[in-house]
This record gives structure tokens, C-alpha cells and sequence, in this order.
């Protein structure tokens, strides 16, 4: 495992594009594993940025993002689609055939296949080459609340009330999140050839302990984590607070 703690969220986010930007210039097909959320958008920015210079093309990428909110549609904007084109894929050359995100607005009786298919997806594409997490305040990773499987795959999930509570700063009220998601499993995240995991701020340090350094426990989602042989973390200074 590799910690990088960066001076700064901008300086996390200046690491973390590097990063990216090494995989796509070595591989220009690659195939990333992507995450929403506000540590991401640092990163997203510095991505975009180097595309405007020319020094990056996404032409060949392929992207998996690793949830989405169960029962939004695609162009609510409260979505992780919209989200992802806002931010993200809207700014650069990737082709939109390539850009894979769990569909929100299927039915519950389409999602037993629906995650079948997502894996699959991956599969065809050759696996994931990088994938890009964040972490919750509870150790989550992806939606993979506290009590998740190891050998989770795409599914539905619950979300926990830690989430809800968290995610309620991007909603109107607490009661507008949505209460479950479609997300990829722990055993997906895992099978990534390499993952990086970005965490800036005082209130990701704890679960960043526990999850580092912690007893590895389904209790602690991302402490499935120190399992990986290509792991790289990279913290600001207030997310790196507790660890050892
Ligand atoms: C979202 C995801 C989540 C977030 C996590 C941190 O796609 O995978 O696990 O990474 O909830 O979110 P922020 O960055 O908003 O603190």
C-alpha cells in the first residue's frame, strides 16, 4: 500500500490526475472505474484541464462509474449521470458508448440481471485497469454500507442513515435522498488491477484509520482494501489526522 498525504485538496487532486493521466498515456484504451462525490471534482477539473492542453485524449477510455440512486432518472439532477456529464465526461472527447453508470431508472425486477450485466460489461472490456474511490464517513466505498460482503457484485442496496445524512447537503432535505442504489460490489472494486483512493478533510480521518490500519472487517467496508497488491491512497493533511 502507497500513502501519499498531499499538502492540500488541491495538491490531492494535482496527485490524483497524475495518476490518471499516467494510466490513459500508457494505455489509451484503458478501462477506468470512476466515483462521484465532492472529493472527485478537484481531480475531475485537473483531468478536463490537461484535455484542453492536448496532453490527454479519452477517445479510446472506457469508464464504469460505480453507483447510481435507485429511482432517479438519468437527467434528474440530482443523479449521478448528471452528476458525471456536468462535471465530467461533457468536457471531453470520450465516446458515449463507452461511458457505463448503473441505470437508476430500472424497475426492482430488472435488477437482478441489470447487475449481472453490468459485470459482465466490465468483463467484455477487460476488466477495470484503475479504479478511482472515495470513502464514507462510515467506511463505505462505492454504496457498500458497513455489513457488506467481501464477494459483493452490482446489486441493490439500502443506503445506511450515516449516507443519507451525508448526502443530504446535495438535496433539498434529508427526506428527499434517495434510500436505496445501484452500486458495483466489494468484490468488483477488488478485482481492479489498481485503485487509487482520494480522502480530503477531518471528517473522512477516522474511517481512513479504521479502514488503513483497522482489523479487516465487512464493519469496515474499505478495510477490504489492504488486501489489494496495487493500492494507492492519497489524503490531505486533515484526512491523514489519525493514521499511524
Ligand atoms: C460515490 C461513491 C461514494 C463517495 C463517498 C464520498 O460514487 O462512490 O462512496 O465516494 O460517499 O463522497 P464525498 O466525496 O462526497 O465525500
Amino acid at each position: 500500500m502507497n500513502i501519499i498525504v498531499a499538502k492540500n485538496y488541491d495538491d490531492l487532486s494535482a496527485h490524483a490526475a497524475a495518476i490518471v493521466a499516467d494510466q490513459i498515456i500508457k494505455k489509451p484504451n484503458s478501462v477506468l472505474g470512476l466515483a462521484t462525490g465532492a472529493t472527485q471534482l478537484g481531480l475531475y477539473q485537473k483531468l478536463v484541464e490537461l484535455y484542453h492542453q492536448g496532453s490527454l485524449s479519452f477517445s479510446q477510455v472506457t469508464t464504469f462509474n460505480l453507483d447510481e440512486y435507485f429511482g432517479l432518472a438519468n437527467d434528474d439532477s440530482q443523479s449521478y449521470h448528471y452528476f458525471m456529464f456536468e462535471n465530467f465526461f461533457k468536457h471531453l472527447d470520450i465516446k458515449k458508448e463507452n461511458i457505463f453508470i448503473p441505470a437508476g431508472s430500472i424497475s426492482m425486477t430488472e435488477v437482478g440481471p441489470y447487475g449481472q450485466k453490468y459485470e459482465a460489461a466490465i468483463k467484455i472490456k477487460g476488466d477495470l485497469d484503475l479504479q478511482i474511490l472515495g470513502i464514507g464517513e462510515n467506511g463505505h466505498i462505492g454504496f457498500n454500507e458497513p455489513g457488506s460482503d467481501f464477494n459483493s457484485v452490482t446489486r441493490l442496496v439500502s443506503l445506511s442513515d450515516n449516507t443519507i445524512k451525508a448526502n443530504a447537503r446535495f438535496f433539498s432535505a434529508p427526506e428527499a435522498v434517495p434510500r436505496q442504489a445501484i452500486t458495483m460490489g466489494l468484490a468488483t472494486i477488488m478485482s481492479a488491477r489498481k485503485i487509487i483512493l482520494l480522502a480530503s478533510g477531518k471528517s473522512k480521518a477516522a474511517a481512513v484509520a479504521q479502514a488503513l490500519s483497522g482489523e479487516v472487517s465487512e464493519a469496515v467496508p474499505a478495510s477490504v482494501l489492504q488486501r489489494h497488491q496495487n493500492l494507492t491512497i492519497i489524503l490531505d493533511t486533515e484526512a491523514a489526522v489519525m493514521v499511524k
